[in-house]
C-alpha cells in the first residue's frame, strides 16, 4: 500500500506555522511598542546563547520573499501571529497605522499568492506597558484583550477567515508566570493561578468577540499537549502521571468545553476559587470551530513527594535511552496519535487541526545544501500517525509544520533549528532544506508517498 496526501482528502489543510516575535525582527521600527519579550531578552542570562529576537529572520522586511517561498513550496496555508504591540504600542488605546499597514501587506501578499492566512492573535508577546500593570495576573487583562481582539477583527476580518485566539496558554502562563524562564520571568503559584484563570477567560472571550464581529469566521485556539506515561505501573507513579496530564493536557481545554478545571486530578487548581467571579464558569465556555493541537514529544512522570504542588517530576528523555532532538525531547510519533484520540474523545470538540508539529535537529549547511534526513523521517512518521488517527475516525482536518524557517527559539535562542527552510542569520539568506523539498513534493504530487513501512511499524 502506498499512502499519499490524497489519503487525507481534498479538504485537509496543509500548512506551515510561525510566530511574530520568533521571526519578524524589526523590534523597534515604525512605531512598534516593546513587548515582554523585548524586555526579557535585554536582561542578562535569560537567553541561553545571549541572543535576542531583535532582528530574528527580519520577516518584517522580507515577508514578501518569505510568502513567495511558501508558494514555491506548494504550501497552501500560512499560520502566523500578530504582535499586539505593533498594532497597539501601549497595549490599549492608540493604534499604530504603520503596524496595521504591515499586517495588511502580509495578508494581501498571502491572498495574492493564493495562500490562506491563519492568524494567531496572541503568541506570547504581551505589550510591556500592560505587564507593568500586572499583565496576565491582573484581571483587567480581559478588557485589554477585548479591545485588542476586536481591533484586529475589525481591521483584518474582511480578509482573514481563520483565527486562533491563544497560542499554548499552558506554556506562556507556566513558563512565564510560574517557572519564570520565559517572559515576563515571573515565578510562583500566586502569579500562575490568576494568570491561568485570566488566560482561560480570554480564550473564550476572544472566541465570542470574533463570532460577534465576524459570524462566518472559522474560530479556534491552540493547546500544547504531550502524551504522558507513568515511569512504572506503581500506583503512586500512575497518580503522579495523572496529575501531570491534568496540568499539561487538560487545564485549558476542559473549561472551554464546559467541563470546568480538572480539580479532581489536579488539586492545586482548586486555588482558582480565590479568583473566580460570578459567571466565570459560564464565561470560560466557547464553542470553538476547531481546536489546534500542538505536539512534539511525550513525557514520562514519576512520583516525587518533595516536589511542591505536583508531588511528581518529569523523567528527562536523556535519562531514558531514546532518540533525542536538539531540545532534548524524545522523538515519539505515537504520541501525536494518542493525543489526537484524547482530544477527539471530548464530544464537544468539532474538529482538530494539528497547528504545530516539527523538530529541531543539528542541521548543517554544506555547499549550499542542508541534508536533514532525520527531520524528513520525523515528519513522515508523525504524519503517518495523523493519518492513522484520521482513519480510525478522529476528526482531524489539518496539519501545520513548525516551522517555516529556523527562528528565535525563545529561551534557547538560535541554536535549535526547527525550520524546513534554513536561515543564515548573518545574511538572512533562506535555504530550503531537504525536508522542505520533501514536503513540497508531497503536497504537489499524488504520487509522493509517505513511507508505509513507517505506518505499519509505528502501530
Ligand atoms: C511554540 C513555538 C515554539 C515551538 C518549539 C511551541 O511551544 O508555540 O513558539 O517555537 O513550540 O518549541
Amino acid at each position: 500500500m502506498i499512502f499519499t496526501k490524497d489519503d487525507f482528502g481534498p479538504d485537509f489543510h496543509w500548512g506551515v506555522s510561525t510566530a511574530a516575535y520568533q521571526i519578524e525582527g524589526a523590534h523597534d521600527v515604525d512605531g512598534k511598542g516593546p513587548s515582554v519579550w523585548d524586555h526579557f531578552v535585554s536582561q542578562k542570562g535569560k537567553i541561553q546563547d545571549h541572543t535576542t529576537g531583535n532582528h530574528a529572520c527580519n520577516h518584517y522586511h522580507n515577508y514578501s520573499e518569505d510568502v513567495g517561498l511558501i508558494q514555491s513550496l506548494n504550501i497552501p496555508n500560512y499560520r502566523f501571529s500578530i504582535a499586539w504591540s505593533r498594532i497597539m504600542p501601549d497595549g490599549i488605546g492608540y493604534i499604530n497605522q504603520d503596524g496595521v499597514d504591515y499586517y495588511n501587506r502580509l495578508i494581501d501578499e498571502c491572498l495574492d499568492k493564493e495562500i490562506t492566512p491563519w492568524v494567531t492573535l496572541y503568541h506570547w508577546d504581551l505589550p510591556l506597558a500592560l505587564q507593568k500593570k500586572g499583565g496576565w495576573v491582573n484581571r483587567e487583562v480581559l478588557g485589554w484583550f477585548e479591545d485588542y481582539v476586536s481591533t484586529c477583527v475589525k481591521l483584518f476580518g474582511d480578509r482573514v477567515k481563520n483565527w486562533m485566539v491563544l497560542n499554548e496558554p499552558m506554556v506562556f502562563t507556566g513558563a512565564g508566570y510560574f517557572l519564570g524562564y520565559h517572559a515576563p520571568g515571573i515565578k510562583g503559584i500566586k502569579n500562575f493561578v490568576p494568570a491561568m484563570h485570566h488566560a482561560t477567560l480570554c480564550q473564550s472571550l476572544g472566541g465570542r468577540i470574533i463570532r460577534d464581529l465576524q459570524p462566518e469566521a472559522n474560530i479556534g485556539t491552540t493547546f500544547s499537549c504531550s502524551h504522558i506515561d507513568p515511569a512504572s505501573p506503581e500506583p503512586k507513579d500512575v497518580k503522579a502521571a495523572k496529575r501531570f496530564d491534568a496540568l499539561l493536557n487538560r487545564l485549558f481545554i476542559e473549561p472551554a468545553l464546559g467541563l470546568g478545571y480538572p480539580v479532581e486530578d489536579l488539586p492545586i487548581a482548586r486555588r482558582v476559587e480565590d479568583y473566580l467571579k460570578a459567571d466565570d464558569e459560564q464565561n470560560m465556555v466557547f464553542d470553538f470551530d476547531f481546536v489546534g493541537l500542538q505536539n512534539y514529544t511525550r513525557e514520562v512522570v514519576r512520583h516525587n513527594w518533595y516536589m511542591p504542588y505536583l508531588q511528581g517530576q518529569i523523567v528527562k528523555a536523556e535519562e531514558r535511552d531514546v532518540e533525542l532532538t536538539t531540545m532534548g525531547w524524545e522523538v515519539y510519533p505515537k504520541g501525536i496519535y494518542k493525543m489526537l484520540k484524547k482530544f477527539n474523545a471530548y464530544d464537544k470538540v468539532k474538529s482538530i487541526l494539528v497547528t504545530e508539529n516539527g523538530v529541531a535537529f543539528d542541521d548543517q549547511l554544506e555547499n549550499g545544501h542542508v541534508k536533514d534526513p532525520k527531520r524528513v523521517k520525523f515528519l513522515q512518521s508523525y504524519i503517518c500517525e495523523v493519518l492513522k488517527a484520521k482513519r480510525s475516525g478522529v476528526k482531524v482536518d489539518g496539519y501545520f509544520i513548525w516551522s517555516l524557517m529556523d527562528n528565535f527559539e525563545w529561551a534557547e535562542g538560535y541554536e535549535p533549528r526547527f525550520g524546513i527552510v534554513y536561515n543564515d542569520f548573518e545574511t538572512q539568506k533562506r535555504i530550503v532544506k531537504d525536508s522542505g523539498y520533501w514536503y513540497s513534493r508531497f503536497l504537489k504530487s499524488s504520487k509522493v508517498m509517505l513511507n508505509d513501512e513507517l505506518l505499519k511499524s509505528s502501530g
